[in-house]
């Protein structure tokens, strides 16, 4: 991390140190911005932390989010390309993407209906999903419960690892000269109508040309922004749990598992290196990051059924992060009606999955001032409302 010199001048300030903020700033110097300042308390400390990294855009596609549909998959796409250019910037890192595929299980008959359902919505939408019977699944990964009842294979869904990501992207930033300063952003400043610039924690002040707002949740709670430019982004809180497997109990699984148990999501996803990471709940009570034991009893009690075995495990970590949800779950990519600010916040449950496509949308936006067709369904402005305007 470094020290600015008093009241420094930007051209582009990114307000928030996560994935999608450094992955911006990082694309953002790239594209010949200029220079380039992350300002953030504690850089890498938001949701990314704590995610799994599965990337889901055809198991967790939802009825009615097509458009949001086209942004995931557009950045699936771009995944194998984004970390290998991310090794190759950070000197060698690896990012652990691993294209390993998805089994969404049905444990019951209800379930294997529901599980039909999404598999006929998938071939509508000309998504690769194959269905598979219990027998098949088990085939596939010997550890599941032996009742399950049905499964669909997503060959596209696959995984990252967020923790390593964020390695990889600070120092890709560093080596792409961009300025990762640790400090809060207290102030949004605002002159002739148009965002200039933050006051900070270290009692200074950073101008910019461009300010971009990543804080993820926090993002439409910084003083000084006008009522109206952002919606409020809700913190929908994941609780999450990693375990290791054994070296003589490898492989334990070899793709990422998921199923509905009792109307929630939950997810299994097994690492080369042997972390096994089950999330997550999805709980909507504020700014709160409270591991509760209710908490872990239940992703533990519903990954039992899932897949038995997993309670010879060592139970290594137990973490909770903030998903930023904007009012209809797709993110907030772009300029907004306040000149100068440009957001890219509110990804949801898809804020690991969105990096790639976002860095590359946000990058060509701030460098050329042109905003790609793929981001243009997602400007904040479709939430703006006349007290902005
Ligand atoms: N995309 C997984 C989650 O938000 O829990």
């Amino acid at each position: 991390m470094s020290r600015l010199l008093k009241d420094a001048h930007t051209e582009v300030l990114v307000i928030g140190g996560g994935i999608i903020g450094l992955a911006v700033a990082w694309r953002a110097a790239q594209h010949g911005a200029g220079r380039v300042i992350v300002v953030d308390p504690s850089h890498g400390h938001g949701a990314a932390g704590v995610a799994a990294g599965m990337l889901a855009p055809v198991t967790e596609v939802q009825y009615g989010e097509e458009p949001l549909l086209r942004l995931n998959t557009a950045s699936n796409e771009r995944y194998a390309a984004f970390a290998a250019e991310l090794t190759e910037a950070s000197g060698g890192l690896d990012t652990g993407y691993r294209r390993c595929g998805t089994i969404a299980v049905a444990l019951d008959s209800d379930d294997r209906e529901e599980l039909r359902d999404l598999h006929a919505f998938h071939q509508r939408l000309g998504l690769d999903s194959t269905w598979l019977t219990g027998r098949e699944a088990r085939k596939l990964e010997p550890m599941l419960a032996p009742g399950v009842r049905g499964a669909l294979y997503a060959a596209d869904d696959h995984q990252v690892d967020p923790r390593r990501l964020l390695k990889a992207l600070y120092a890709a930033c560093e080596g792409a000269n961009v300025l990762l300063h640790r400090a809060e952003a207290l102030e949004l400043l605002i002159e002739d109508g148009r965002a200039t610039g933050a006051r900070l924690s270290t009692g200074e002040s950073v101008t910019a040309d461009q300010v971009v707002l990543a804080a993820g949740p926090r993002s439409h709670r910084l003083p000084g922004l006008p009522e109206g430019v952002l919606p409020a982004i809700r913190p929908v809180k994941g609780q999450i749990l990693r375990l290791r497997v054994p070296q003589a109990y490898r492989p334990f699984l070899s793709r990422n598992v998921r199923a509905v148990v009792r109307g929630q999501h939950l997810y299994v996803v097994p690492r080369e290196d042997g972390e096994l990471v089950i999330g997550a709940t999805s709980e909507e009570q504020g700014y709160d990051t409270t591991v509760t034991a209710g908490g872990v009893y239940e992703l533990l009690r519903d990954a039992h059924e899932l897949v038995p075995g997993i309670t010879e495990l060592p139970l290594v970590e137990t973490a909770a992060g903030l998903r930023p949800g904007s009012p209809d779950n797709a993110p907030l990519l772009g300029p907004t009606s306040l000149p100068g600010l440009v957001a890219a916040t509110g990804h949801y449950r898809n804020g690991v999955l969105l990096t790639p496509v976002t860095a590359d949308l946000l990058g060509e936006y701030l460098a050329t001032g042109e905003l790609p067709d793929l981001a243009q369904p997602f400007t904040p402005t479709r939430f703006a409302t006349k007290a902005a305007a």
